[in-house]
């Protein structure tokens, strides 16, 4: 059971004491990032794909941990791609899907039934599919189909993985001629990510800006906001927050918002906690950096906190990737602050279980 926030008021986050209450060590896979990129590119490689044609595009078919790749990758790809690439979150695939579609069907365990279906469903359909899976039941599918598997190493949650899930999405793009090659980029990522880890990481600074967002955050619900290429970030902070502290956590994103969420925030002192975050990037639309600011201003009364925080880096995988970086470790330091141990997601697994047991 975690302890309540009081019980850890001088809110440390030395090593120490982040490895007292991270027992099971997710730091070590967060921190992981530029490795685990290096090694996806060659788990890629290992699958040994030759380049083919997909004009209907890419499908990358999977969920949580496992579908944010897609998203991330679809970010990261921006204007350079060439053909629809879509991460999609569901039993099925979509409507417009054809035999000219490329269905990625992206699953940690191998064993989640949304991508299992998705997986046969492409099957049916006759698209080309590819799995990327640390085992499970899709691996033995996909062996027994003669679908190509990139493999992922185990032992990880699978919201660790998000390098390999990532880096399979965006090889599997170029593959199919969706978008380009970005292996050099990728490289360039890990390195930029090993100086972001010293210094955001455990023995990072602590006024660092992972440690000090942490402590503003860790007593209040995070509403995460992104724009454009931060938007599928924002998402995998607020899942980061409910899964690895173990709270609720919300995003939206800008311009939408300022449409309909910022007049929410008028009553939100009566309901709780809140504070906002909003992830802003050097490619964000100028009329949305502005509605960043009036945002922050006429909700910063209501919010117990108001946060911009920047993209680090030049292309995109850069920014990208340090800004998933940021939010996982942030979303770690607030775990620890509430003495939550972030590893183990204990509903999830009993749903699961629930589901597996009426199927
Ligand atoms: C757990 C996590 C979850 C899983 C999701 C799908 O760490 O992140 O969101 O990713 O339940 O399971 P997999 O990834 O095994 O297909």
């Amino acid at each position: 059971m975690a302890a309540s926030p009081s019980e850890s008021t001088d809110l440390r986050l030395d090593a120490d004491t982040i490895a007292a209450v991270d027992v099971s060590d997710m730091l070590a896979d967060v921190v992981g990032l530029p490795e685990h990129l290096r090694d996806a590119l060659w788990k890629v490689e290992s699958a040994n794909m030759q380049p083919w044609d997909s004009p209907g595009g890419l499908v990358v078919a999977g969920m949580g941990g496992s579908a944010v790749g897609g998203a991330l990758a679809r970010a990261m790809l921006g204007d350079h791609a060439s053909r629809p690439v879509l991460a999609s979150r569901a039993y099925g695939l979509p409507a417009w899907t054809t035999p000219d579609t490329t269905v990625l069907c992206a699953s940690y365990s191998g064993d989640t039934e949304e991508t299992l279906a998705c997986y046969e469903a492409a099957g049916a359909l006759g698209a080309r599919r590819v799995a990327v899976c640390s085992g499970g039941k899709l691996a033995t599918l996909a062996r027994a189909d003669g679908v190509p598997v990139i493999p992922v190493a185990g032992g990880f949650q699978p919201r660790a993985a998000v390098a390999y899930m990532t880096v399979a999405a965006l090889e599997v793009a170029a593959l199919c001629g969706a978008g380009p090659r970005m292996g050099a980029e990728i490289d360039v990522a890990a390195d930029h990510l090993e100086h972001l880890v010293v210094e955001w990481g455990a023995d990072g600074a602590d006024d660092c800006e992972a440690k000090a967002l942490a402590r503003a955050l860790y007593d209040s619900v995070p509403v995460i906001a992104g724009s454009g290429l931060t938007t599928p970030i924002a998402y995998r902070w607020k899942t980061q927050f409910n899964e690895n502290a173990k709270i609720p956590a919300f995003m939206n994103e800008l311009p939408e918002l300022c449409h309909n969420e910022v007049v929410g925030w008028q009553e939100a002192p009566a309901l709780g906690r809140f504070a906002a975050v909003f992830l802003d990037d050097s490619d964000t639309h100028p009329r949305v950096k502005e509605r960043f600011a009036l945002t922050r201003e006429l909700i910063g009364e209501q919010a117990t906190g108001t946060f911009v925080v920047e993209s680090r880096g030049h292309t995109a995988v850069e920014r990208v990737l340090s800004l998933v970086l940021l939010g996982d470790l942030v979303s770690l330091y607030v775990a620890v602050l509430r003495g939550t141990d972030p590893t183990p997601v204990d509903v999830l697994v009993s749903l699961k279980e629930r589901l597996a047991a009426s199927a």
